[in-house]
């Protein structure tokens, strides 16, 4: 597996899951609110919003080496002092490297839809996996989302509605700010339908989707119990 980059104004930090959770406050010093773009792309929102707000802090993940080289570039060359990056599979940072409900904001535009039903578990929102990217919002937070694959946004906005103590909206016509990214100025452009949503944590927020915690716990005790991979193993019986 390749390993995980952070790249912080300074300089390229490869990580040791020893050091994991992060410590936020140690790679980006300040005390600004966290906000997070899961899967960046060339990183057009990223880049506009830390020059824009240099007290809040920006924290990207990517999977492609090419675009957090890209990202890196252009604020490193501007001199963005606010905005780190991690190149690495979304899932595994946000479920081993990242600590829990420290992100205002998190972003995720355009996700890949992996239509084809053999690659549907690699979604980053599915019952067993939106947990994962719900855990980054603080209390008071907000997630926003969009995409132009209407058929995966249903699902995702069915499975947000359906978590319990979160409240979804969606949002009429572009965000207040525009578009956002690169796929968002391109669809709009070219008259695709998109659909945006938001979505806000209640204090109360459950901790799994209820049709993705048994899987979510069949991972851990099968983790904890030292079964070989793929054994599966049956909760509560
Ligand atoms: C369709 S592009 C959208 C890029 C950008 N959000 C935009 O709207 O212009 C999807 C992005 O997600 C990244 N990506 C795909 N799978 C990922 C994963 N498992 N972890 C992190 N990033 C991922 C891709 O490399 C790509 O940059």
């Amino acid at each position: 597996m390749k390993p995980v980059t952070l790249a912080l104004p300074s300089g390229d930090v490869g990580l040791d899951f020893g050091d994991c959770p992060l410590d936020l406050d140690a790679t980006l010093p300040g005390s600004g609110p966290w906000e997070v773009e899961i899967g960046f792309g060339k990183g057009r929102y990223l880049l506009r919003r830390a020059l824009e707000d240099s007290g809040t802090r920006f924290l990207g993940i990517e999977i492609a080496l090419k675009y957090q080289r890209i990202l890196t570039r252009r604020a490193r060359r501007r001199g963005v002092g606010n905005l780190a990056t991690l190149r690495g599979e979304a899932l595994l940072v946000l479920a081993s490297v990242l600590p829990r409900h420290f992100a205002r904001t998190v972003h995720v535009y355009f996700p890949d839809p992996w239509p084809k039903a053999r690659h549907n578990r690699r979604r980053l929102f599915d019952p067993e996996s939106v947990d994962l990217v719900l855990d980054l919002v603080a209390p008071g937070g907000k997630l926003c989302f969009a995409t132009d694959f209407l058929e995966y946004g249903a699902l995702v906005e069915e499975l947000l509605r359906s978590f319990p103590g979160l409240d979804v909206q969606r949002i009429d016509g572009v965000w207040p700010d525009g578009a956002r990214t690169n796929y968002e100025a391109k669809y709009i452009e070219e008259g695709r339908e998109i659909l945006r949503l938001e979505a806000f944590p209640r204090a109360e927020r459950a901790a799994f989707h209820p049709r993705g915690r048994e899987g979510v716990l069949v991972g851990y005790s099968t983790e904890l119990e030292g079964e070989p991979e793929g054994v599966p193993t049956t909760v509560g019986s």
